[in-house]
Parts: C-alpha cells; sequence; structure tokens
C-alpha cells in the first residue's frame, strides 16, 4: 500500500497512518471494522479541504463500512434552514466525493443508533468526540479519537495503528468519581459530564453511583464529558462492559457541583430566539417526547431538532415529525447547530446540551441557557426561559 501498488489514494492514506503510527510509537496496523468519519461540513474544510478529498475520491474506496459526521447543512431541506446557495453547492460538492469513495453518507454523530454498531473489542477508527467516548465506554469497542484524514485514510485501507486506546494498558481508570446526586434528565448528565471534565481534564473516571441509565443520557454524558474534559472514555459501574484496575484517586461530585455546571451554562439572558435540541443528534425517543410537548402548540423561538436522517424517517412514520412541524419546529436532518454555518443568525441559544452550549457560544458567538428538554420546548413556545 504504502509503496503505491494500490493506488494514490490508499498510498497517501498509508502515509497518513505510518506517521502517526511512529509518532505514537505503535508496533504495527492493525484490521478496523468500522469507520467514523468527522471533518465533513464545508464550513469547516474551507476549499483546501475539499480539494483533499477530490484528490483521494480520483481512485479511493473504502474498504470497511465507513459513516459521516453531520455536514455543514440538512442536504434535502437546507433553504428552509437559512443556508446560502453557495455553500450548499460546495456541501454537496464535499458529500459527493466522500460518497463516490463509497462512505455511507450518513451525516449523523450517533452512528450506533443507525447501524454502525460495533461489538465490545472491535477494533474500529472514529471520529468525532462524543461518539469515540459512547464507543470506547458504553459499547466496549476501541478506537483513538481520530481526526477526520486518519479516519478517512483507515476507511480506505481498512487499517489504524495499533496505539493508545487499542491497548489494554491506556484504558485502565485513573480516578474513581463517586457520584452523590440525584440525576434525572439528559442535561442533567450533561451537568455531570461538565463536572468531571473540570475537575479531572482528559483522566479516564470511573463513575460509580449512577443507576441504570438510558442511552440517551449516556449518549450525553459521552458529548459533555470529551468536550469539557477531553478524556475519549469513561467507565459507569455495571455499564460499562469492561473490567478495569480500580483506582486509587477518589473524587465526588455533589448537587452542589451539578448546579455549579447549570450556573455556568446559563447566561442569565431570558429572551430566547433559538432553540436546538439533539446533540448528539437524537433518538426517536427524544423526538417522541419533543411531539408530546409540542403538540396543538405553536413555536415563536426557531426550533431546530438535530437528527440523523434515518431517524427523522421514523419520527415521520410514527407520525411525531407531523405535529412537531405543525407547531413549527424544524428537522436539521444531515447537520447541527455547532457545524452550520449560523453565526450572527442568532442571540440566545436554548439547548438541553451542555456540548451545544460550548459550541453555541465558541463558534457563534451565542448566549447560551442550558436545561432540560422539557424547558427547552417551552422557550421555542414561549421565546422565554422560565425554568
Ligand atoms: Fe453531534 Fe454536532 Fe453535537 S456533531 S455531538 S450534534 S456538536
Amino acid at each position: 500500500m504504502l509503496d503505491g501498488e494500490k493506488g494514490k489514494a490508499v498510498q497517501k492514506s498509508m502515509e497518513i497512518l505510518c506517521a502517526l503510527g511512529e509518532i505514537y510509537g505503535a508496533d504495527c496496523l492493525i484490521d478496523v471494522s468500522s469507520v467514523q468519519i468527522a471533518g465533513v461540513s464545508y464550513h469547516n474544510l474551507g476549499d483546501a479541504g475539499l480539494e483533499f478529498l477530490r484528490e483521494l475520491a480520483e481512485d479511493g474506496r473504502t474498504r470497511v463500512v465507513a459513516t459521516l459526521n453531520p455536514a455543514g447543512m440538512d442536504l434535502e431541506n437546507w433553504r428552509q434552514l437559512g443556508i446560502s446557495e453557495e455553500f450548499a453547492a460546495k456541501q454537496c460538492e464535499v458529500i459527493e466525493a466522500f460518497a463516490s469513495m463509497g462512505v455511507i453518507p450518513s451525516c449523523s454523530c450517533t452512528p450506533y443508533l443507525a447501524g454502525n454498531l460495533p461489538a465490545r473489542g472491535e477494533h474500529v477508527a472514529w471520529s468525532e468526540s462524543s461518539a469515540v467516548c459512547f464507543a470506547n465506554s458504553v459499547l466496549g469497542a476501541r478506537t483513538n479519537r481520530e481526526g477526520g484524514p486518519s479516519a478517512l485514510a483507515a476507511a480506505l485501507t481498512g487499517k489504524t495503528p495499533n496505539y493508545g486506546m487499542h491497548l489494554n494498558e491506556y484504558r485502565k481508570a485513573e480516578a474513581v468519581v463517586e457520584v452523590k446526586a440525584c440525576l434525572k434528565t439528559n442535561a442533567d448528565f450533561g451537568a455531570l459530564g461538565w463536572c468531571v471534565g473540570h475537575k479531572l481534564k482528559n483522566k479516564i473516571p470511573f463513575l460509580t453511583g449512577i443507576v441504570r441509565p438510558s442511552i440517551d443520557q449516556l449518549k450525553s454524558l459521552s458529548a459533555s464529558i470529551a468536550t469539557y474534559g477531553g478524556t475519549p472514555m469513561f467507565y459507569v459501574e455495571g455499564v460499562t462492559p469492561e473490567e478495569t484496575p480500580k483506582p486509587t484517586e477518589r473524587i465526588t461530585v455533589t448537587s452542589e457541583d451539578i448546579s455549579e455546571a447549570f450556573h455556568a451554562l446559563n447566561d442569565g439572558q431570558t429572551d430566547v430566539d433559538f432553540v436546538a435540541v439533539g446533540c448528539p443528534h437524537a433518538s426517536i425517543k427524544e423526538i417522541r417526547r419533543i411531539a408530546e410537548l409540542l403538540r396543538g402548540k405553536k413555536v415563536v423561538a426557531e426550533l431546530w431538532i438535530a437528527t440523523a436522517r434515518q431517524t427523522k424517517q421514523l419520527a415521520d412514520q410514527a407520525g411525531y415529525s407531523k405535529v412537531i412541524q405543525a407547531a413549527g419546529g424544524k428537522f436539521a436532518c444531515d447537520t447541527c447547530m455547532a457545524v452550520a454555518p449560523l453565526k450572527g443568525r442568532f442571540r440566545v441559544l436554548a439547548s438541553d446540551s451542555a456540548k451545544a452550549c460550548y459550541y453555541g457560544r465558541g463558534s457563534n458567538g451565542f448566549k447560551t441557557r442550558f436545561g432540560s428538554l422539557e424547558a427547552c420546548v417551552d422557550a421555542a413556545v414561549t421565546g422565554k426561559w422560565r425554568q
């Protein structure tokens, strides 16, 4: 592959993987069973990124199942979400380049909800920090936090260098976190991720005291802990399907810590003009709840529900989409509030996602309101934050 016998794209990919392997001291390359590729939005890629993809697409073809992270727009409904013609044309070129290489244009950050679901011990090469955390921590699969180019290189070769999270020694918990707070909503789990991230940075935590968390709660925790701490993995006692030696360092997270997280993510504005839920992409369960809350009502703020197109199709079949759209809510399939070009369009973002607040502030300069899904839908209907 490195000598170019399998074509230019494979050669380029192998150069990337070998360079990474040398930097991190990998002893060999290993096979991966699936890939998740981030760096899809034209907003982040720009023309240089598009050119890189075009070059690889000349003769590159995927060797394993490869799915895509969200793009900069809903690929069908972009006009309704206020995306310009020029941006849309470039974004479509990006998607075409990926698709021509055999990458599935799933455009979702929750590949595990859409069929790319590795089992315990499977080696994969995923980018997208929340999905990486979910794969390592909830599924027990093994992946480093890949960048877009290294993930694509893994897709075109079927290989990744054997280092970091592929090895037992790097998957050990480093601190026990005793959770002494009652966590109910998905937002509470986002707040927990904020607390653990701030206290432990990128150390791998072993969380105790969490009783039967749902997949949506673990999805929220994965996104938040990776955003605010940078760890590619956590353990939840009774959930993570992998053993680890118990670390000696111990910390606690109390109800006061959780309140502090809510306080830190709330800027105090009462008027809300943008409500974005589905970070990570909303599950069918979350969409069902939104439909329940919106039935017979009308939104006054812009409401986006970011989700995978596949999940939206389920919502269509179940009749949830009809209820949500009748209320004026909009689906943002294939994209999300962090990768769409939104700067200057809104002032105050309300979200049930701690990660969305981070990017809302950092990338778009929004003020943020953070709370439960119920509080967010209420904000969409009233235009006010009333928690
Ligand atoms: Fe997914 Fe976008 Fe959030 S990629 S995790 S919805 S910032």
